[in-house]
């Protein structure tokens, strides 16, 4: 399966695409994971996404290409592939789509994740995430055994530098203005499912499985 899932800051494309990870088999490749990692190990691209992603700003289209090309190219991701966050922007979905031409490889579909703004604005705000194994966490909704302790590596948790409401209020503006033209690009393409992300993480999850197996 070759999936991209879109949507807006919050919708819960990252929990998604774990679920669909155990799931299918297939990595869940996370632009925003993939750049935080480089913002930890300080790599001269992380240095240089840092000022965009605290401010809820996209980094440059031709830093994220390079990044998920060099992904897309490892072994595991030869018999299919989840892509999270990325593409953004159209000419991200363009390189995507010539990328995949290039090697005659199918997007099978793009899933669209659906959701109102208080609805996004509450599960941001409310996010925590581990510091050392990156696992995510919800104060409501997904909330740790320990307050505070991640279950899996009792790394402390904290909140996200973009997940503070200034930043929050930007990247919904970003999303709306860059991103959302992505639903006319892939649904004139005929690829593009979409659902409805309003439920639990358990619902949801049910919803877009059950999208995927109508679309197969
Ligand atoms: P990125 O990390 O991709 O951030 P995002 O798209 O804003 O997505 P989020 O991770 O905030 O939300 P999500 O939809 O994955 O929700 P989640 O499952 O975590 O990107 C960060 C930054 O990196 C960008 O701003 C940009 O600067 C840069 N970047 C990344 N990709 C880029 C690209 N392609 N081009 C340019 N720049 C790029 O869930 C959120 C919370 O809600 C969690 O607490 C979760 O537990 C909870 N939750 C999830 N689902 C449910 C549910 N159904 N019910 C209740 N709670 C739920």
């Amino acid at each position: 399966m070759r999936l991209v899932l879109l949507g807006p800051p919050g919708v819960g494309k990252g929990t998604q695409a774990k679920l669909l990870q155990e799931r299918l088999g297939v990595p869940q490749i996370s632009t925003g994971d993939l750049l935080r990692e480089a913002v930890a190990r300080a790599t001269p691209i992380g240095l240089k996404a840092k000022t965009y992603m605290d401010a809820g700003e996209l980094v440059p289209d031709d830093v994220i290409i390079g990044i998920v090309e060099e992904r897309l190219a490892k072994p595991d991701a030869r018999e299919g592939f989840l892509l999270d966050g990325f593409p953004r922007t159209v000419p991200q979905a363009e390189a995507l789509a010539a990328l995949l031409d290039k090697h005659s490889i199918p997007l099978d579909a793009v899933l669209a994740l659906e959701g109102n703004e208080e609805t996004l604005v509450r599960r941001l705000s409310g996010r925590r995430v581990c510091s050392s194994c990156a696992a995510t966490y919800h104060v409501d909704n997904a909330p740790p055994k320990v307050e505070g302790v991640c279950d899996q590596c009792s790394g402390s948790l904290i909140v996200r530098d973009d997940d503070r409401p200034e930043a929050i209020r930007n990247r919904l503006q970003v999303y709306a203005r860059s991103t959302a033209p992505l639903l006319d690009f892939y649904r004139e393409r005929g690829q593009l499912l979409t659902v409805d992300a309003s439920g639990t993480a358990a619902e949801v999850f049910e919803a877009v499985w059950a999208a995927l197996n109508r679309a197969a």
